[in-house]
């Protein structure tokens, strides 16, 4: 029984993966762009990837009839600030990664100048995608689409989150579970939520609805990230295509740091009930998403 449940979710990560996958490629493929930096952005875009958040978007979405030609353009444009996202995160200044879904991170296979312009180029790309005609959503809704997004990137949300977690990796900089959780949630959590709100506004949801998917995204959010810490710690450089043991190096705001990985393995167990208690308030098979919230806490990639 369990494991049809367990092919059902990743035969359907695999799907949203491929349809994505073969779509930005042609996408960014048809760029006019110089060659070396074409080739940045679909070096960064198409060399493995999850793809959890089109994921998320798209299942949401479907669960209200939402049409795959509808939502298929702000998962695209997620997915691509989120490269954008990985290639700026992995820079000598920042986290100094080398190593990225089992490649050279962007920098160490081309240089820095063109990963800072291939990941700007990348971040405008997302904003072309949701601005285009193509994307045929009423025009106040795609507004605040684009509003949400910019909120859910820009200085109060993932580049705060990215600030924010290199300032707690000074050792004279006091972090408290409170810190913790603001720059966890605007590093991470913030994009995670807007792909599940966005999926319930492109649906039509009430307004009740839309902050219960907004919860479970901010509940998601935080079980995917203190995962990806656990991982750092006890994951496998082969399976994850990154270096493992970086962020106690760093002294990086984890809430391994703060209390210890047993805690923050407990952590992931009640966060797990709590996503499938927001989903239980929806009227609908969200299976799929709860099977999901499992699927990310036991994660080994
Ligand atoms: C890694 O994100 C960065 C974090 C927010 C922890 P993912 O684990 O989603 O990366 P890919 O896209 O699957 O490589
Ligand atoms: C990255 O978090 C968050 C963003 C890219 C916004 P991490 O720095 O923990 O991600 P990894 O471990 O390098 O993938
Ligand atoms: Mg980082
Ligand atoms: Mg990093
Ligand atoms: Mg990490």
């Amino acid at each position: 029984m369990l494991k049809i449940k367990k092919d059902n979710i990743y035969k359907r990560i695999k799907f949203h993966k491929e349809f994505f996958d073969s779509n930005s490629k042609q996408i960014l493929n048809s760029l006019k762009a110089p060659k070396v930096l074409k080739n940045v952005m679909l070096y960064s875009i198409l060399n493995g990837g999850k793809r959890i958040r089109p994921f998320i978007l798209s299942e949401v979405a479907k669960l209200y009839g939402v049409k795959k030609n509808v939502y298929k353009y702000p998962s695209y444009a997620i997915e691509m600030a989120h490269g954008f996202s990985l290639i700026y995160d992995d820079l000598p200044c920042m986290d100094n990664d080398v190593l990225r879904r089992g490649k050279p991170t962007v920098h160490i296979a081309f240089n820095e100048a063109n990963a800072l312009l291939g990941g700007a180029s990348l971040l405008i790309l997302a904003y072309k995608i949701l601005s285009s005609n193509n994307f045929k959503a009423n025009k106040n809704l795609k507004n605040k689409i684009i509003e949400n997004f910019s909120d859910a990137i820009g200085s109060e949300g993932m580049l705060a989150g990215q600030f924010l977690d290199l300032e707690a990796e000074s050792p004279l900089f006091k972090l408290t579970l409170q810190k913790f959780k603001i720059i966890q949630q605007k590093k991470t959590s913030l994009l995670i939520a807007f792909s599940s709100l966005t999926g319930a506004m492109l649906g039509g949801a009430s307004q009740k609805e839309q902050k219960i998917f907004l919860e479970y995204g901010l509940i998601i959010g935080k079980i995917f990230q203190i995962t990806d810490d656990i991982l750092d710690v006890e994951g496998n450089e082969k399976v994850m295509g990154k270096k493992i043991n970086k962020d106690k190096k760093l002294n990086k705001a984890t809430l391994i740091r703060l209390k210890g990985i047993t805690y923050a393995k407990k952590e992931v167990e009640r966060l797990v009930s709590l996503a499938k208690n927001e989903l239980k308030k929806i009227r609908k098979d969200t299976k799929i998403l709860e099977e999901f919230a499992d699927f990310l806490s036991t994660r080994i990639q």
